[in-house]
């Protein structure tokens, strides 16, 4: 067996954890989730992700990585966009290490699931330009190159047809406005289609929970580049997080 480390997945809706082989991107507990606190906020949240590291019941050494649904740079969350306007300028790093008395390593949630695509899953071996996007709550992003994440690129906040384009192409403007497949299907193609544009991938792989569906709505979309679903499903970013804390430690 490798290294291992605890991952923590911290989401708008939940907050999920485990421990993960890093040598071989295996959990090896299951995922303890946790809902997230009614609005999002800071104290709030990291007394969640300190019931999750004492139920894993590992010692003070095991690395812990933390994945987070905003820009995380340098350790400081610097945008809210579907959780409390504290988390704008927060030294989170330095926040979650002293209150969980040990080191962290935060990092972007849909950086930590590229990460992880580019380890362990739809992203091994890809060589050239990879874009993952995961499609829930908003549109996480992340940038590889030859396997590099780019951090931060926060491509879910391009403005499409006039607007954020997380607000009209995510997961939960399907739910919210009970569009049909086809019809989500018409506002991602506008979606994919920009970053075509703009980027020039190899290579989209597209997460989120909404991926295990995948079927229902990738044949329908008509691109110049292959656009795969996720591999490592919902503990994407929890392996990503593990992995880079192991990296970083
Ligand atoms: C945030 C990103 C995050 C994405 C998925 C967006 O609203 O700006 O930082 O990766 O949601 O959670």
């Amino acid at each position: 067996m490798g290294k291992k480390a605890i991952g923590i997945d911290i989401g708008g809706t939940g907050i999920k954890g485990a421990l993960v082989d890093v040598k071989s991107g295996k959990l090896l507990t299951d995922r303890i989730r946790v809902g997230t606190p009614d609005g999002g906020r800071p104290d709030d949240m990291v007394a969640v992700v300190r019931a999750i590291i004492q139920e894993l019941r590992v010692d003070k050494s095991t690395p812990v990585g933390i994945c987070f649904p905003a820009v995380v740079q340098h350790g400081v969350t610097k945008s809210a966009a579907n959780i409390s306007s504290e988390w704008i300028n927060y030294d989170a790093d330095a926040h979650f290490t002293k209150s969980l008395k040990r080191k962290v390593h935060m990092l972007n949630d849909a950086d930590a699931a590229g990460f992880a695509e580019a380890k362990f899953g739809a992203a091994r071996n890809q060589k050239g330009l990879t874009i993952l996007t995961t499609l829930g709550t908003g549109i996480g992003a992340a940038l590889l190159y030859n396997g590099t994440l780019i951090p931060n690129s926060e491509l879910g906040h391009l403005t499409l047809n006039g607007q954020d384009a997380e607000k009209l192409a995510a997961f939960s403007a399907k739910e919210r406005e009970g569009l049909s497949w086809e019809d989500w299907a018409v506002r991602l193609q506008a979606y994919y289609s920009l970053l075509e544009d703009l980027f020039v991938p190899d290579l989209f792989i597209v997460g989120g929970g909404v991926s295990k569906e995948h079927e229902l709505f990738l044949p329908l979309l008509k691109l110049k580049t292959p656009i795969v679903p996720a591999e490592l499903k919902n503990a994407a970013g929890i392996i990503g997080a593990a992995t880079l804390a192991v990296k970083d430690a």
